[in-house]
C-alpha cells in the first residue's frame, strides 16, 4: 500500500469520527459517503459532500469503483516502452523487457520523473556465442558471426529466441602442394596456419611458405615457388620418362625402341646440374634386313647390329628339285662379321629352288629367301677326236656324272660333208629331226639319256638300231661325214645345250684330214663352223 493510499485512509478515519459527533443533530452527509469516498467540504462553504476517493469514481454514496487508469494505455500514462498495471484503487508502471526503470526499482508510478529506458543487453559478454557479434537494438540486441564463422541458421539471429548459433569455418587438411611438403600445422579451423617447405631436390624461388585457413574456409597460400634444383628434367632422345621426382628421373626407351647401353637414370646432383642417363635408344629393326638375291647365288643384306659388334650368321639351304624327288641339297655356313653390309655368294646347283635362311645368331633372328637357279650350259663329255675309214665308228666317250644328268640327254648328229657347213648347237632342234632333214642333210642319228650312260660309252655309227626314237641309219657309201656328239639340258622351256666334233668319216671319194690344217696342196675348202658349240671352228681343206 502506498502511502497515498495510507494518507487516505487516515483521512476517512478522521471523518468518521466527525460525522459520528454530528450525529442526531443534522443529517449528516459525511455518513452517507460511499467507503471509497470521502467526506469533503462543498467548494462554496454550504455543507458537506461525499467525493470518491483518487483511484475510484462514482457519485461518493451509493458507488465508488475503481477506476482503470491504465486504459488510457501505457504509453501515455506511464510513458515509453512501459507496460501498465491497473490495482484496486490504483495502478502501476513496469518497464517492457529490453528496458529498465531509471529508478532501478521494479515498477514506479508515473510523475516520480522515472522513464523507461532501453538495456545494453550485449555488454553481457558472451550473449552471442563463440564467433558472434552482439549488437544492441532498441529494447533488444541481435546476433551475427564475425569473421572466420559461420552462422547456424539464418542471421541475423537471436540466440534463444533462433535457437541458431556460430560455428568457426572448417578449411579441412592443408593443400598439397607443387613441389613442397607440409612442415607444421597449428590446426584446420578458420586462422590456422600450414608451413611448407620444398621438396627434396627443390629450392625456393619466391613467395611464402605460410597457408593460412582463409574466412571462406580454403587454405590460402602458399604461393612460393619450388623450381627444381636441376632445372627440367633431362630429355633422351626416343626415350620417356617412367619415374621422376625432380631429384631422380628414370628414362625408359619408347616403343619400337630399345635400349641399347647406358644409365637408366638422371640424377640431380648437389652442383643443381643433373648427371644426365647415358641410355641411347635404338630403334628396333630385324638384324637383318634388305635381305635379296642377286646373280641367283649371291645373297645381300644390312646387318643391324652395335656398332662394333661381330655377328654371327648361320646360313642354311635346301635345294629341291621338281624333276629329282630324291635330290636335297641341303647344307650349312657360318660366317661372322662386323660389317654392316653383307654379301656371301653361295655355290648353289643349277635348276634348284633353293629355300635360304639367315639367322644372326646373337640377335636370334632368322630371315629367309628363295632363289631358283637357272639351266648351265651342259658340260660335254671328253671325247677323243678320231677318223674313221670304216661305214661303221665305233665312237667313244668320257664323262663325268652331274646332278642335272636327269634333265640331260645327248644326241648325235651326223653331217654328211658339203661344201661350207654350219651347225647351230644352240638350237632347241626337233624331236622328228631325221624326217626333216635340212639342205645340209644333217640328221640325228641317236638320242639317248645320259642317266642310261656309264661314265663311259662306246658307240657304233650306222648300227640301224633306234636310239630313243631316232633310227641309226647306216652310213652311205663313198660319202664323208661328220659326226657331232651334243649334250642337251632341258627343263621347262629352257635348253642348254653343248657341242663337241667327235669323229670324221670318210668314205672313197674324199680324203679329210684335220692334221692337214695347215697342208700346202689343196684342192678345195672345206669350213665346219659349231655355233655355240664347245669347239668353235674346224678348217679341213680338200685334198
Ligand atoms: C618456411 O617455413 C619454415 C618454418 O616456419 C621457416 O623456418 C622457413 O624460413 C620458411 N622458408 C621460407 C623460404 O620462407
Ligand atoms: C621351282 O618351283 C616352281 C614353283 O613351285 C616350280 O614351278 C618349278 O618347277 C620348280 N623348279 C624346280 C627346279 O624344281
Ligand atoms: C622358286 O621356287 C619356289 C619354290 O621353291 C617357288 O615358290 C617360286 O615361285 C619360284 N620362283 C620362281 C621365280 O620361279
Ligand atoms: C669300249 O671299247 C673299248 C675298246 O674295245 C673297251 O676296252 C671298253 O671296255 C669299251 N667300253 C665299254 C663301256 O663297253
Amino acid at each position: 500500500m502506498d502511502r497515498r493510499k495510507v494518507t487516505m485512509i487516515v483521512l476517512f478515519l478522521l471523518c468518521a469520527i466527525a460525522d459520528m459527533q454530528a450525529a442526531g443533530q443534522t443529517l449528516d452527509v459525511c455518513a452517507t459517503c460511499h467507503t471509497n469516498a470521502i467526506c469533503d467540504d462543498k467548494t462554496d462553504g454550504s455543507g458537506k459532500v461525499c467525493n470518491c476517493m483518487y483511484g475510484f469514481v462514482g457519485n461518493g454514496r451509493t458507488f465508488c469503483q475503481d477506476k482503470d487508469e491504465c486504459q488510457i494505455g501505457a504509453k501515455r500514462i506511464c510513458g515509453q516502452h512501459t507496460s501498465c498495471h491497473n490495482t484496486y484503487g490504483s495502478y502501476y508502471c513496469t518497464c517492457l523487457s529490453g528496458y529498465s526503470p531509471s529508478n532501478n526499482m521494479a515498477t514506479f508510478i508515473p510523475n516520480d520523473g522515472t522513464h523507461c529506458q532501453d538495456i545494453d543487453e550485449c555488454r553481457v559478454p558472451g550473449l552471442c556465442g563463440v564467433g558472434g557479434h552482439c549488437r544492441n537494438l532498441e529494447g533488444s540486441f541481435e546476433c551475427s558471426c564475425t569473421m572466420g564463422y559461420r552462422v547456424q541458421g539464418v542471421e541475423p539471429f537471436h540466440p534463444q529466441r533462433d535457437k541458431a548459433s556460430c560455428e568457426v569455418v572448417e578449411c579441412g587438411q592443408p593443400p598439397s602442394v607443387r613441389d613442397a611438403v607440409l612442415l607444421s600445422a597449428t590446426g584446420t579451423r578458420y586462422g590456422s596456419v600450414a608451413m611448407f617447405d620444398c621438396d627434396e631436390g627443390f629450392l625456393w624461388r619466391r613467395g611464402d611458405n605460410a597457408s593460412v585457413c582463409g574466412a571462406d574456409g580454403a587454405w590460402e597460400g602458399p604461393n612460393m615457388v619450388c623450381e627444381a634444383k636441376c632445372g627440367p628434367v633431362p630429355l633422351l632422345a626416343n626415350s620417356e620418362v617412367v619415374w621422376n621426382d625432380r631429384s631422380v628421373v628414370i628414362h625408359r626407351c619408347v616403343d619400337g625402341f630399345h635400349s641399347w647401353r647406358g644409365s637408366n637414370a638422371s640424377v640431380c646432383g648437389n652442383t643443381g646440374m643433373w648427371h644426365r642417363a647415358t641410355l641411347t635408344c635404338i630403334e628396333i629393326k630385324p638384324a637383318i634386313n634388305d635381305l635379296i638375291v642377286f646373280n641367283e647365288k649371291c645373297l645381300q643384306w644390312k646387318a643391324e647390329k652395335y656398332e662394333e659388334d661381330t655377328e654371327v650368321y648361320k646360313v642354311m639351304y635346301i635345294g629341291s628339285r621338281e624333276y629329282q624327288r630324291a635330290f636335297h641339297d641341303k647344307r650349312r655356313r657360318f660366317l661372322s662379321s662386323r660389317a654392316d653390309r653383307l654379301q656371301l655368294c653361295l655355290n648353289l646347283l643349277p635348276v634348284t629352288n633353293y629355300s635360304i635362311s639367315i639367322t644372326a645368331v646373337s640377335a636370334r633372328f632368322t630371315a629367309t629367301v628363295t632363289t631358283n637357279t637357272s639351266l648351265q650350259v651342259p658340260e660335254a663329255p671328253v671325247v677323243h677326236y678320231r677318223e674313221f675309214e670304216t661305214p661303221l665308228p665305233t665312237l667313244r666317250l668320257r664323262r663325268s656324272v652331274n646332278t642335272l644328268d636327269p634333265i640331260s640327254l645327248y644326241q648325235v648328229f651326223v653331217l654328211p660333208v658339203e661344201g661350207i657347213m654350219i651347225f647351230d648347237c644352240t638350237s632347241p632342234g626337233s624331236a622328228d629331226f631325221s624326217s626333216r632333214r635340212t639342205s645340209q642333210g644333217e640328221y640325228i642319228t641317236a638320242q639317248i639319256h645320259v642317266t642310261h650312260v656309264g661314265t663311259e660309252m662306246n658307240f657304233t655309227v650306222g648300227d640301224g638300231l633306234y636310239y630313243g626314237g631316232f633310227l641309226n641309219a647306216a652310213l652311205e657309201n663313198g660319202r664323208n661325214y661328220y659326226i657331232i656328239l651334243r649334250a642337251v639340258s632341258q627343263w621347262r622351256g629352257a635348253f642348254k645345250s653343248s657341242c663337241v666334233l667327235w669323229a670324221n668319216v670318210r668314205g672313197t671319194s674324199y680324203v679329210m684330214r684335220v692334221s692337214s690344217l695347215s697342208a700346202g696342196a689343196s684342192i678345195g675348202l672345206v669350213a665346219l663352223v659349231i655355233l655355240g658349240g664347245y669347239c668353235c671352228t674346224w678348217f679341213f681343206k680338200k685334198t
